[in-house]
């Protein structure tokens, strides 16, 4: 057993079994939109989204590429650096809010775009959450011994259910994706420990009314325009603070770590506030936090997935390093996981 971990319920000792990420990547398109194009769409200014959120910039989709695009460009580098092989992968999951469409799922579409033809396929939807929570799912087929290799994946086009009149959302979210690869590998650590939690109570702060069985699509729901992201920004920004901050807490406790142990902390990628509110809050330094919503904005499930492939490439993270993800999303959702690099 490493010296640094007491806790038996790490799971790093289980039977012998470890879950590693053995390879990342992302994807960011290539259109850049930044606070002075919001500035001729919406009454909005850049010291106004500066100072409220620390976004300057964020990607764009082109009209013709699809989250399924983004996610298998993201799964191709991840794979990549895994050394793996489209045969290898067992299982695909991607997270997402944004599908191309509402079934099947978007997994299938990259399972074909990549010609990973032996893996099942399926989506997980916990909005900005969703890459721990799929990372979580991986590892337990991982950790049973039920699958060898796994896929998982962060991918949002944003901009497809984003009112470009609406100032209070139109200039959060960017589009882009993000992935792993989940491998047992005697010898090294991996994912740790993983935190999941909800409440389906306050599911109206963050929703998109239209498009479900609840409110099909009609003539009268897009003149309602009621497929496209509706937020209560003051009151999501302070459950995301007690969330992220409890989950992250939680997270720690079961490894028996004190945040000065952790190399690299990857929050979601709201806005800079909230971030810094929780990194105060979890006695963590600026030096720990990684930030880069400045440039992409809120990508949803793909926003830890992308600063963590940002983390390890730009060196940021060493192997043996210990990083801890915490998220927070429409449902509400949230969760942690801390991760021996
Ligand atoms: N430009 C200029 N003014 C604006 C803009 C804008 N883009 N957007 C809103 N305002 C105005 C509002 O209309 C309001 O004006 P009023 O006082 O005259 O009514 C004023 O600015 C202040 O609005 P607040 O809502 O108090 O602004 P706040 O400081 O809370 O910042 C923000 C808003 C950035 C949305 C913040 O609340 C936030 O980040 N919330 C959390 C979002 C989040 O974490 N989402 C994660 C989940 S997303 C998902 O799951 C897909």
């Amino acid at each position: 057993m490493s010296p640094k971990f007491k806790n038996p319920r790490a799971r790093f000792n289980f039977q012998g079994r470890t879950c590693s990420i053995t390879g990342v990547g992302s994807y960011l398109p290539a259109k850049i939109l930044t606070n002075a194009h919001l500035e001729k769409m919406v009454d909005t200014s850049d010291e106004w989204i500066t100072t409220r959120t620390g976004i300057k910039s964020r990607r764009q989709a082109a009209k013709d590429e699809f989250t399924s695009d983004m996610a298998a460009h993201a799964a191709r580098r991840a794979m990549k650096m895994a050394g793996v092989t489209a045969d290898q992968i067992d299982l695909i999951i991607v997270a997402t809010i944004t599908p191309d469409m509402p079934f099947p799922a978007t997994a299938c579409l990259v399972q074909q775009k990549i010609g990973a033809r032996r893996a099942a396929a399926f989506d997980v939807e916990a909005a900005c959450s969703g890459f721990i929570y799929a990372l979580e799912i991986g590892q337990q087929f991982i950790m049973s011994r039920t699958l060898d290799t796994v896929l998982v994946i962060g991918a949002e086009k944003l901009s497809s259910i984003t009112d470009w009149t609406d100032r209070n959302t139109c200039v959060l979210f960017g589009d882009g994706a993000g992935a792993a690869i989940l491998q047992s590998r005697p010898g090294s650590h991996g994912l740790l420990t993983a935190v999941m939690g909800a409440d389906g109570a306050k599911s109206n702060l963050i929703h998109m009314p239209g498009g479900g069985s609840r409110c099909p699509a009609s003539v009268d729901s897009v003149a309602a325009k009621l497929h496209y992201l509706r937020m209560d920004g003051r009151e999501t920004f302070k459950s995301a603070v007690q969330a992220m901050y409890h989950a992250a807490q939680e997270a720690l406790r079961r490894c028996e770590l004190d945040i000065s142990k952790i190399k690299c902390i990857i929050p979601h990628q709201a806005n800079r506030r909230i971030i810094d509110v929780v990194g105060e809050r979890l006695g963590a330094t600026p030096e720990q936090l990684f930030v880069n919503l400045d440039k992409y904005g809120n990508t949803s499930a793909a926003s830890v997935a992308i600063a963590l492939d940002e983390a390890v490439t730009s060196g940021k993270i060493s192997r043996g390093d210990l990083i801890l993800l915490v998220v927070f999303g429409s449902g509400l959702t949230w969760g942690a996981a801390v991760i021996e690099w």
